[in-house]
């Protein structure tokens, strides 16, 4: 497995591999890497010839310097797990790498990253486009794969991609939970033990919403539920329960009458989680 630490090195990686004519499939991810991200490596190993990873935690998506400062962090894990799937190149750039001196050229989805949970988080979803849309052009994969959890964030790519007609096909992969139905994610070690527990209410939640969904519930009588779900959990601060549509992420009313997007952010003990369900009438 190689690793490249500046764009210069990936490139020419990148180049000797076209040279070959393999194509690429490329995982972005923030390092601390779990079963979800390796899921997201398996498919990308199944839809083209080499499997391309970065571990970057990417200053400009967090708002408070506290959550960027504590964002768990462990290379020498992730190398080894990735080594183990066969990945063929990791990128670990440095911040300077990224954003060299003079960077001022940024990328911004203009309503998809200020409604919602952009909303609450100002600018995450800008750093988010523009982190992706620097590592696309490095690596220039046929493929990129990320997870439905970070819904809106997956919306978002999706649409930058449409509009800068960017060549290459973003794949969705389903949500990977624990056993007892918690969302994997790297922000769950820094739970204790009781918010744990208490965070497995988004799920319950997601399962309840689905439920309704089900039953030919309006989407108030969705939002009032959940949020009194997750009300009743002594541990959890609701940050947002939003009901929209689908992909487009617009206001839904009433009955819906197509596939809905069902998003929930919490906070368990000052630690931020997210989760969603898509649901069809
Ligand atoms: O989902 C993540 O881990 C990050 O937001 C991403 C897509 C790697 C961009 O920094």
């Amino acid at each position: 497995m190689e690793t490249c630490k500046t764009p210069a090195e990936l490139r020419s990686h990148v180049k000797w591999l076209r040279k070959q004519g393999l194509s690429i499939a490329f995982v972005p991810t923030m390092g601390y890497l779990h079963a979800g991200h390796m899921e997201l490596v398996h498919r990308a190993a199944q839809v083209a010839d080499r499997v391309i990873v970065s571990i970057f935690v990417n200053p400009t998506q967090f708002g408070d310097p506290r959550d960027l400062e504590t964002y768990p962090r462990d290379v020498v894990h992730d190398l080894a797990v990735l080594k183990a799937a066969d990945v063929e190149a990791v990128f670990l750039p440095a911040a300077e790498d990224i954003y060299p001196e003079g960077s001022e050229t940024i990328v911004e989805t203009m309503r998809l990253a200020t409604i919602l949970h952009g909303e609450v988080r100002e600018g995450h979803f800008r750093g988010v486009a523009t982190v992706v849309a620097k590592l696309f052009n490095i690596v220039q994969p046929e493929y990129a794969l990320f997870g439905e959890k970070d819904y809106q964030q997956l919306q978002v790519i999706r649409q930058m991609v449409r509009d800068l007609h960017i060549p290459l096909e973003i794949i969705g992969c389903p949500t990977v939970r624990e056993p007892d139905g918690l969302a994997l994610s790297s922000r769950n070690v820094r739970l204790s033990p009781e918010d744990r527990t208490a965070a497995l209410v988004l799920n319950r939640s997601l399962c309840h919403a689905e439920a309704l969904v089900a039953r030919g519930a309006t989407v108030e009588q969705i939002v009032a539920e959940v949020t009194a779900m997750i009300a009743a959990e002594p541990r959890a601060t609701l940050r947002a329960v939003d009901v929209t549509e689908a992909v487009t992420l617009r206001p839904v009313s009433g009955k819906p009458n197509g596939p809905i997007a069902i998003m929930i952010s919490a906070e368990f003990g000052g630690v931020l989680l997210i989760d969603q369900r898509e649901a069809t009438p």
